[in-house]
């Protein structure tokens, strides 16, 4: 959608979900904000105003379906919803014992990442199709490309994420509804900043927001990105897994969960 004038975005008081929020703020622009951290949302709530945006902010867990449902579909009576940005999310840790996510963050990740998106759009999709007209991007990750040792509930949610878009477009272009999903590489944010390996091609959340609004604009199914990470990614995607296991194996991964903020 080329100006959308109200937008929503989950995950707005952080890294990418505020850069996206700060870069639609504008003078005709209704921004509807979710977040858990108040204090930080808020901050960004007050950013966005001094850039001239309407702004509703709620601290609110995505994974509180029926809340959230309620919630979203009073503010789409109040403000019809242009477009949606269901971008909350979060990564785990994984240096347990098994050296994998425990069994608490798998649960966690997939509650957040699959089903905090679905319950996001959900409520408003049945809403845009009666007008005819919205957009919904999903949040993904180049990660939903190859599934790596150390993140395997990340990886196998992000591909969630992305199969249902990219599948969802196709049958609610019709109602004139547009679906794009987005796949970062790395980008600097809280999520990315305890890393303590080399990320190559690592984004600042800046530059990545206005990518994705400069590609959301033009109605790109697939916004993945930067490119030579992505390239890696589909390569990595179709060898065989005698190849790529090696490979894998000696892959750097994230920091135990006691290590790392937030
Ligand atoms: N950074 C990267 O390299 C990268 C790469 C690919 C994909 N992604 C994806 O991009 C999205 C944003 O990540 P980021 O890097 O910006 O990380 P971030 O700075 O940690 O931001 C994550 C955001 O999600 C919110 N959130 C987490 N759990 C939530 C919940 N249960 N309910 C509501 N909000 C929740 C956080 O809110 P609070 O802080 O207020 O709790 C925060 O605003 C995520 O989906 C992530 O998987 C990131």
């Amino acid at each position: 959608m080329r100006h959308p004038k109200s937008i929503l975005i989950t995950g707005a008081s952080s890294g990418i979900g505020r850069a996206l929020a700060l870069s639609y703020a504008a003078h005709d622009v209704h921004l509807t904000l979710i977040g858990r951290d108040l204090a930080r949302l808020d901050a960004v709530a007050k950013a966005c105003e001094l850039k001239g945006a309407a702004v509703r902010s709620a601290t609110i867990d995505v994974t509180d379906r029926a809340f959230l449902a309620d919630w979203l579909v009073s503010v789409d009576r109040m403000t019809p919803i242009d477009l949606v940005i269901a971008n909350a999310g979060i990564s785990g840790g994984t240096a347990g014992l098994d050296g994998a996510e425990s069994e608490s963050q798998v649960q966690r990740i997939f509650a957040v990442n699959l089903d905090g998106a679905m319950n996001t759009i959900g409520p408003l999709l049945p809403r845009m199709t009666k007008r005819g007209r919205g957009q919904l991007a999903l949040m993904s990750s180049l990660a939903a490309f190859k599934a790596f040792p150390g993140a395997p509930a990340y990886c196998a949610a992000k591909a969630a994420v992305r199969f249902y878009g990219e599948g969802l477009r196709g049958i609610v272009k019709p109602s004139g509804i547009e679906v794009s999903v987005i796949c970062p590489g790395h980008v600097r944010s809280p999520m990315t900043d305890i890393n303590e390996f080399r990320m190559p091609f690592l984004m600042d959340t800046d530059k990545a927001a206005r990518l994705i609004k400069r590609r959301l604009a033009k109605g790109h199914g697939r916004i993945a990105f930067p490119l030579p990470t992505y390239l890696a990614a589909r390569l990595l995607g179709c060898l065989p897994n005698w190849l790529t296991d090696p490979l894998l194996a000696r892959a750097p991964r994230k920091a135990p969960l006691g290590r790392r903020g937030g």
